[in-house]
């Protein structure tokens, strides 16, 4: 017999999680036995701590399946071959996904499979708030979306189903507690017709909302956790999120404003599109306007129309006013950078005037330190460097909206 040492062996039984996963959601029975619908997690490093590797096993596939509306659960495990060496043990993977799943599930593939009709009568929670369509004319897609309250214990039950998701797509994301205050859940399902033709929900993204409360009897809606399962991305179903919860808040008076917890680079990106298309349709946003700088009624407009916070409102600006811009004219690109610049190096001259006022109140006092300003810890030039590649960076996601808005139309034609 050859010699296997045990980093070998270790190696040899050494998976991938997200290679092993495999997810579902069931629309009909012929689901359970097609590779094209299934589909990977982005990530799994709080199911399969610390680094998503699963030891014990080789050609190990978890299968993680759902009934497209009830998500009803259901969790097998299959492999080629199990570690079986003295001292070894491979890992509990069930024990893993237990802890994280946190609602019962079948482990019985015939029982879920008996399971799936009751899928056939599903209808969402809550109210419904819009509906619409994504797809192109000859696949149109019809999309509702409902809102629900913590104050249903039904559909906080279901929520938690829907929540093992989070951890599977959104980085460092923790599940929701209900107790925790004010959260809102947006949720958002495919009404389609089953092979039979009968009408049948699917769930295909949501987002949870927490209420801030704001001074004296107001609220500031927090966007936390939007998310678009993989299976429906790239459709333009962020885009009508968005919207609907933009046109759910905006009527309420005790709104300040919205904003983003931690947004995403792909959720900033859809999030720029939108409230770029939103003020497209705004007077104090028109190409005139922006070209000759920002002003305080756009702030007051855009907040006013959309709800949108004032940091976003700058960036909006920033990002239509490139919109404007004239590329193949040179003067006027650059007085553009020069602009973004300017209001980049800003926070830096606010640190300085802050110290000259200090130095000139204690500087001769040897007792006083001077505080540190942070552009003091670097040199010029690396400050320079910092602020080019922070500027590329930033010019690099603009364009990405502005590709957007030319490839998807002016405002208007996709707003409903
Ligand atoms: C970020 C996220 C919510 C976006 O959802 P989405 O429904 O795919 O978003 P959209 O379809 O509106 O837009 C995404 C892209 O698809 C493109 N797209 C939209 N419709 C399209 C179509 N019909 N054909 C081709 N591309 C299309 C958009 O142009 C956009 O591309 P871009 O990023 O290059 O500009 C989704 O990717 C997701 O859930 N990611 C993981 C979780 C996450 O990061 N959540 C945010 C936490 S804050």
């Amino acid at each position: 017999m050859d010699f296997i040492n045990s980093d070998d062996l270790r190696k040899q039984f050494t998976v991938d999680g997200n290679d092993s996963m495999e997810i579902k959601l069931i629309r009909n029975p012929d689901d359970l036995h097609s590779d094209s619908c299934s589909f990977k997690p982005d990530m799994c490093h709080q199911i399969f701590v610390p680094d998503e590797q699963i030891f014990g096993y080789k050609g190990l596939k978890i299968k993680l399946y759902y009934t497209a509306g009830n998500l009803t659960t259901y969790v097998g495990m299959e492999y080629e071959e199990r570690i079986s060496a003295p001292g070894m043990e491979p890992d509990d993977v069930m024990k893993s996904l237990r802890k994280v799943i946190l609602t019962p599930f079948e482990t019985n593939f015939s029982e879920f499979e008996r399971l799936l009709e009751a899928d056939d009568t599903f209808r969402p929670h809550g109210e419904l708030i819009h509906s619409c369509t994504v797809g192109d004319s000859n696949n149109p897609r019809t999309l509702e979306i409902y809102v629900n309250t913590t104050s249903d214990s039904a559909f906080l039950e279901y929520y938690k189903r829907a929540q093992t998701f989070v951890l599977l797509y959104i980085d460092a994301a923790n599940y929701v507690n209900p107790d925790d205050g004010d959260w809102i859940f947006f949720l958002v399902y495919e009404k389609y017709r089953s092979v039979d033709m009968s009408v049948k929900y699917g769930l295909v993204g949501y987002a949870s909302v927490y209420e801030y409360y704001a001074y004296p009897a107001n609220i500031r809606p927090r966007m936390s956790q939007i998310l678009v399962l993989p299976p429906f991305r790239r459709m333009g179903i962020c885009v009508k999120l968005i919207n609907a919860i933009y046109q759910y808040y905006v009527p309420n008076n005790r709104v300040v404003d919205i904003t983003v917890e931690s947004p995403s680079v792909e959720f900033q990106r859809v999030r720029d599109y939108v409230d770029c298309i939103n003020c497209m349709t705004l007077d104090e946003f028109s190409s005139n306007k922006l070209r000759c700088g920002i002003n305080q009624d756009m702030f007051t407009q855009a907040k006013n129309k959309f709800k949108i916070n004032r940091k976003q409102i700058l960036r909006v600006y920033e990002i239509l006013r490139l919109y404007y811009t004239n590329l193949h004219n040179d003067k006027e690109y650059k007085a553009y950078l020069h602009e973004l610049k300017e209001r980049r190096l800003k926070p830096n001259k606010r640190v300085q005037t802050r110290k000259k006022k200090f130095m000139a109140f204690f500087g001769s006092d040897p007792e006083v330190i001077p505080p540190t300003l942070p552009e003091e810890e670097d040199s010029d030039s690396e400050e320079q460097a910092l602020l080019e590649s922070q500027l590329h960076n930033v010019l690099v996601e603009y364009e990405a909206v502005i590709n957007r808005i030319n490839k998807d139309g002016p405002p208007g034609i996709n707003q409903k």
